[in-house]
């Protein structure tokens, strides 16, 4: 299986200059040669036609046959104004921390039951928030990104597998961690948050973690997933520590182990744990 689209590229690569600039410490690192642990399958749906080159896929894990979702992916053709735009990392692929978080929540389904989930950075799938709605018994799903033509294309997802979703209530919506003003409305509000690969921007790290911590019940959970990404992971936990326990989980899932294990066997040209292999973090007060 391949993720698709594959586009041979690193999110590091797509920061927009100031970005660039000032994560000047992982660029060294911006060729994408990995792109799938090979969790989930893909088919196009060639069939499925909708505005310009964007692309119909449905997704299926073979480990759990009630996941079955139709996803749209946006074309690549950045246009200009796109690419000096907010940022466009989310608008490539569906990154393999994505991936991992969304096979992490199939597997653990039962543990969403009752509750209020919220995605953050979720790119222009959010599969992983698309997946809770879908496959669990979660009370609400709240789905979202920085960037509106990631956020748009959620919507455009969401109404085509609106009928898979039984009793959980789910919503899309811009929601920027560097504009706390427009979300007050959702402090406290959520049992857990989820992310993938979204710990690599110098600019918004502390950002990040304030957003979590407003978002989040006193007693509520993040799971992140993301690669090291030089120090940009432990960063990002230097800076939640204050306010919360962190705990980092490499050895998370026997079946990802064994794909990164076999993956590192094609040397570091192919598979650079560094930039690929997703670390598990767990933040809880
Ligand atoms: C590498 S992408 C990851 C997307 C998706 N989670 C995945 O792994 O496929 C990082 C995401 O973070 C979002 N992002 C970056 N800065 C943000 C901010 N300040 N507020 C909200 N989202 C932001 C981007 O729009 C992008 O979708």
């Amino acid at each position: 299986m391949t993720m698709f689209p594959s586009p041979g590229i690193d999110p590091v690569s797509l920061f927009t200059l100031e970005e660039c600039t000032e994560s000047n410490q992982v660029n060294s690192a911006s060729v994408r040669r990995f792109s799938t642990f090979g969790l989930l399958s893909t088919n196009h749906l060639p069939h499925k036609l909708s505005q310009g080159a964007h692309r119909w896929a449905e997704y299926t894990c073979p480990h759990y046959r009630e996941f079955s979702v139709s996803i749209r992916h946006l074309s690549n053709n950045f246009s200009a104004s796109e690419l000096v735009g907010f940022n466009n990392t989310g608008n490539v692929c569906v990154w393999p921390a994505e991936e991992v978080l969304t096979f992490h929540c199939l597997k653990n389904a039962e543990s969403f039951k009752n509750q209020r989930i919220c995605e953050l950075g979720g790119g222009m799938t959010c599969l992983a928030g698309i997946a809770v709605a879908v496959c669990t018994d979660a009370a609400e799903v709240l789905l979202t990104d920085g960037n509106e033509n990631s956020v748009q294309n959620v919507q455009e997802i969401l109404a085509e597998n609106r009928s898979k979703i039984c009793q959980t209530s789910i919503a899309v919506r811009e929601l920027k961690w560097n504009k706390r003003q427009t979300f007050e409305d959702l402090n406290g509000h959520f049992d857990h948050v989820i992310s993938a690969d979204c710990l690599f921007f110098d600019r918004f790290r502390q950002d990040l973690v304030d957003t979590i911590d407003v978002l989040l019940k006193p007693k509520g959970v993040a799971t992140i997933f993301a690669p090291h990404r030089g120090k940009t992971l432990e960063d990002f936990c230097q800076l939640a520590r204050p306010r919360f326990t962190v705990e980092v989980d490499c050895k998370y899932d026997q079946l990802v182990w064994q794909k990164h294990q076999e993956m590192l066997t094609q040397g570091k040209e192919v598979y650079d744990e560094d930039i690929h292999y997703p670390v598990m973090i767990t933040l809880t007060r």
